[in-house]
């Protein structure tokens, strides 16, 4: 049985007290103890908030790290320095990232090469744009991704990545790809692992669906076979929405 998994994705919101308040919040939820729940806070908060999260179901992910574990690299923050403050989970490769910060797959596969020595667990997140769907490219597009930045791994290596569909047209948009499309792309995901990997590989690997996922839509989405919850941007910055998402399966 695959993991169950609804993590948020603050991005850069919220500073210090109502990141607190926030996850003071959440934690007076009660939410579903099958589904394993993350917070990708701003690196400036992680600390406090793996302390705050202690004793609770709640994780908490970094957004991103630089591929090197230490050296020049001014403003940069290695996988290293997030293990030793108790982060286990690291976001890698969102279309943010590849967007402003020209992250490329060659470079997420050396950030994930850097993630997987350092143990910690990877949510790695790919999608296509609106133009490459509207040319009808975008399985091709999924394809690639995943096969520059993670098919160079031993099948044994796959128990630490969590997949992350996240169509950019549907991000921050209010535009989600129907239940339909990201059950369609979430067996385009698995029928590629298969091919490269083995059926059981495929059936083992947790593929989040990410975009404009909402109290309103989770349970439809979350519904799907090959859907094993969501990445949430905007709604994980409100406990009411973020718990009602965690309990719409
Ligand atoms: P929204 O839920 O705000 O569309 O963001 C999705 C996302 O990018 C999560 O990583």
């Amino acid at each position: 049985m695959r993991k169950q998994i609804v993590s948020g994705n603050w991005k850069m919101n919220l500073d210090a007290s109502q990141s607190i308040e926030l996850i003071e919040a959440l934690k007076e939820k009660s939410l579903a103890a099958d589904v394993s729940v993350a917070i990708a806070t701003p690196a400036i908060h992680l600390e406090s908030a793996v302390k705050q999260t202690e004793n609770s179901a709640i994780s908490v992910a970094a957004q991103n790290m630089h591929q090197a574990t230490s050296g020049a690299f001014t403003g940069e923050i290695s996988a290293t320095m997030l293990k030793s403050i108790g982060v286990n989970t690291i976001l890698l490769g969102h279309s943010e990232r590849r967007a402003y910060f020209h992250e490329t797959d060659e470079l997420l596969a050396e950030k994930v090469n850097t993630a997987l020595e350092n143990e910690l667990e990877i949510i790695f997140c790919f999608g296509e744009e609106l133009d490459e769907r509207k040319k009808d490219r975008h399985f091709d597009v999924v394809s690639e991704q995943l096969r520059k930045a993670l098919f160079h791994l031993d099948a044994s290596q796959w128990k630490h990545i969590v997949l992350a569909y996240e169509p950019v047209w549907a991000i921050g948009t209010g535009e989600t790809a129907s239940p339909a499309q990201a059950q369609e792309m979430h067996a385009h995901i698995r029928s590629v692992l298969a091919a490269q990997y083995d059926h059981a590989l495929a059936q083992s690997v947790s593929v989040l669906y990410g975009g404009s996922v909402k109290p309103a839509n989770a349970q439809e989405i979350f519904a799907q076979p090959d859907v094993d919850g969501g990445l949430i941007g905007g709604a994980s910055l409100k406990a009411d929405d973020f718990a009602a998402i965690v309990n719409a399966f």
